[in-house]
C-alpha cells in the first residue's frame, strides 16, 4: 500500500505515479510534474496493482532505464495497468516497453543517439499542439521503436530515431523517446504538461499554499494536545519542518537548537532572530561549542570529526530534552527524495545524517511527525517563502551537519574556525553581491591546513591558505566546478588577504565530482 501520507494527499489531489524502471531522471520527471501543478509520486515498476490503484491515478508514466526490452527478465509492467482505462505516457526506455508489451516492435537503432538532437514534429498530435514544427530533444537510447502497435501514429521523428514519438489517443496511450523533463529538451515541459493537461485532462490542483493549509491541519489533529519535541539545524528542511508544526500547535512545539560552534559567521543568531523574535517560537538555542571543542581537540580524521560530533550533539540534545520533561511527538525533517524507492527495488535509504543520528529511536517517542516527507527540496523552499521565511533562509545553500569541522584539514582550533569563517564570509558576499548565489549549487571556503610563503609590506608572512570551492549540481552525487568570472575571483581574493588575518594565499578548486568530492572532508 501507498505510504500513508502519500496516500492521504493522492485521494485528496489529481495524481499521476511515475512508474519508476530505474533511470536516471525519474525523480525529475515527477518533479517538473509537481511543477506543473499536479501532485505525483514515484513507485518502483514492481508495485502491486493493489499499491497502484490505491493512489487512485489520473495517469501513469513509464520512466526510462538502463535495461533493454529484449532482454530475458528485463522490468515490465503488470499488464493490468494498461486496464485502468486511464492514460499513459511512455518515456525512452518506457516507450519500448509499451510498444514491446504490445503488438510492436523493438529494435536496435542503425546509429546510437545520446545528446540533443533535431526533431520535426506533427502539431496535431495530442502532445505536440503548443510545441514548434522543429525543435530540438534530448536522447539517449541504443535501441528504439521500430514498427508501432496497431493503432498508433508517429507523432514526432529524429534523423536517426523515425519514431520519436507516438500516440493512441483512442486509448489515452503516449510515449516519447526522447526525454521532456530534462532542461535540455527546450520544449519538454509543453510535451509534459499537454500529457496532463489535454491527454489526462486535469485542472492542476497542487500548489504550496494548499498543501501548507491541509498539512497544518493534519498535523494539528495527529499531535492533539501532547508535546512536540524538535532539533532544528538551523538548516532549510528542519526550519520549515519546524515552522508547519509551530503553525499547528504554536508553543506545544520545543525546538533544540544545539550550537556546536562549527556554523558559518553569524548563523546561529540568525536562526535565533528568525524564529524566536519573527516567529515567537519556543526555541532553546544550546551554546555547546566549548564542549564540542574540547571533543575535537588533536582530532584529523574526517571520519572521527563527524562520529564525535554526531554522538556529541546526540548528547547535549538528549540532557536537553531531559530538562523538559516528557514530550511525546517528535518532528523530523524528512524529505521525499530521503524516502523514495529505487525501481531497481533497494529499499529505501534514510542517509543517516538527515535524522540526526538516529536521535527519535534513542529517544523513544510515541509519534514521528514528518511534514516535509512527501515534498522535495524545492517544494520545501516554496512552502518556507509561503510560511513567511526569510528568503535567505530559504534559499540557503546546503551545509553538511559537521558543518566547518569537515572544512579545516587537519586539526580544528578556534583560531582556525575564526579565519575560516571570515574567509568564508567574504567569499559569499561577493557571490551574492554579483547576484550568482542562486545559479550555484554550494561554494564556500576551506581552511586548507598547508602554510606557505609570502610577502606583506616589507614583511615575510608564513600563513594559511584557502582553498575556494563552488559547484554546480542538480543531485549533489555529481557536479561541475563553477565558472566564476575571473574578475569577482580576483576582488574575492583581494578581499580574504586584505580582511582576513592569517591568510596570504587563495587558491580555487577546479576539480568535479567525480573523482573529488564537494567537501574536501
Ligand atoms: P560530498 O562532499 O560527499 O558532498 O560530495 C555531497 C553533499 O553532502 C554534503 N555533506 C554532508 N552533509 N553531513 C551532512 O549533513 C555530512 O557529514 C556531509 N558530508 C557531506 C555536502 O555539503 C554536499 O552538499
Amino acid at each position: 500500500m501507498a505510504d500513508q501520507q502519500g496516500a492521504a494527499i493522492a485521494t485528496k489531489h489529481e495524481t499521476v505515479l511515475v512508474l519508476d524502471f530505474g533511470g536516471q531522471y525519474n525523480q525529475l520527471i515527477a518533479r517538473r510534474v509537481r511543477e506543473a501543478g499536479v501532485y505525483c509520486e514515484v513507485v518502483p515498476y514492481s508495485a502491486s496493482m493493489d499499491r497502484i490503484r490505491s493512489y487512485e491515478p489520473k495517469g501513469i508514466i513509464f520512466t526510462g532505464g538502463p535495461a533493454s526490452v529484449l532482454d530475458d527478465g528485463a522490468p515490465k509492467a503488470d499488464p493490468a495497468v494498461f486496464e485502468m482505462g486511464i492514460p499513459i505516457l511512455g518515456i525512452c526506455y518506457g516507450m519500448q516497453l509499451m510498444a514491446h508489451m504490445m503488438d510492436g516492435e523493438v529494435t536496435r537503432a542503425p546509429q546510437r543517439e545520446y545528446g540533443r538532437v533535431g526533431l520535426t514534429v506533427d502539431r496535431t498530435g495530442k502532445l505536440f499542439g503548443d510545441v514548434s514544427a522543429s525543435t530540438e530533444a534530448w536522447m539517449s537510447h541504443t535501441f528504439h521503436v521500430g514498427r508501432m502497435p496497431s493503432g498508433f501514429r508517429a507523432t514526432a521523428g529524429s534523423a536517426n530515431c523515425p519514431i520519436a514519438a507516438m500516440e493512441d489517443p483512442s486509448r489515452g496511450l503516449y510515449a516519447v523517446q526522447f526525454h521532456p523533463e530534462v532542461m535540455h529538451t527546450p520544449e519538454g515541459t509543453k510535451v509534459l504538461r499537454a500529457f496532463l493537461y489535454e491527454a489526462c485532462g486535469l485542472k492542476g490542483d497542487w500548489n504550496m499554499g494548499s498543501y501548507a493549509q491541509e498539512a497544518i491541519a493534519s498535523i494539528r489533529e495527529k499531535v492533539g494536545t501532547r508535546r512536540v519535541l524538535c532539533a532544528m539545524s538551523g538548516g532549510v528542511d528542519s526550519s520549515v519542518a519546524a515552522l508547519m508544526v509551530h503553525k499547528a500547535v504554536g508553543k506545544q512545539l520545543v525546538c533544540i537548537f544545539v550550537d556546536h560552534g562549527l556554523l558559518r559567521k553569524d548563523e546561529g543568531d540568525q536562526v535565533e532572530e528568525v524564529f524566536r523574535k519573527q516567529f515567537d517560537m519556543n526555541l532553546i538555542r544550546v551554546d555547546a561549542e566549548d564542549r564540542f571543542l574540547a571533543r575535537l581537540a588533536g582530532v584529523v580524521d574526517p571520519e572521527a570529526k563527524r562520529k564525535i560530533i554526531g554522538e556529541e550533539f546526540i548528547r547535549v540534545f538528549e540532557e536537553e530534552s531531559k530538562k523538559l520533561g516528557t514530550l511525546e511527538v517528535f518532528v523530523q525533517g524528512t524529505i521525499y527524495p530521503d524516502v523514495i524507492e529505487s525501481g531497481l527495488g533497494d529499499a529505501a535509504v534514510i542517509k543517516s545524517h538527515h535524522n540526526v543520528g538516529g536521535l527519535p529511536e534513542k529517544i523513544g517517542f510515541q509519534q514521528i511527525v514528518e511534514p516535509l516527507r512527501m515534498l522535495f527540496k524545492d517544494e520545501v523552499r516554496r512552502l518556507g517563502e509561503e510560511l513567511g521565511i526569510p528568503s535567505h533562509i530559504v534559499w540557503r545553500q546546503p551545509f553538511p551537519g559537521p558543518g566547518l569541522a569537515v572544512r579545516i584539514i587537519g586539526d580544528i582550533t578556534r583560531e582556525k574556525l575564526d579565519i575560516l569563517r571570515e574567509a568564508d564570509h567574504v567569499f559569499r558576499d561577493e557571490i551574492a553581491k554579483a547576484g550568482i548565489d542562486r545559479q550555484i549549487g554550494q561554494y564556500f571556503a576551506v581552511l586548507t591546513g598547508m602554510r606557505s610563503v609570502g610577502v606583506m609590506g616589507d614583511e615575510r608572512t608564513y600563513d594559511y591558505t584557502i582553498a575556494l570551492r563552488a559547484v554546480t549540481t542538480t543531485d549533489f552525487m555529481t557536479a561541475d566546478w563553477a565558472r566564476i568570472p575571473l574578475e569577482l575571483l580576483a576582488t574575492i581574493s583581494n578581499r580574504i588577504v586584505n580582511e582576513v588575518r592569517h591568510v596570504n594565499r587563495i587558491v580555487y578548486d577546479i576539480t568535479s565530482k567525480p573523482p573529488a568530492t564537494i567537501e574536501w572532508e
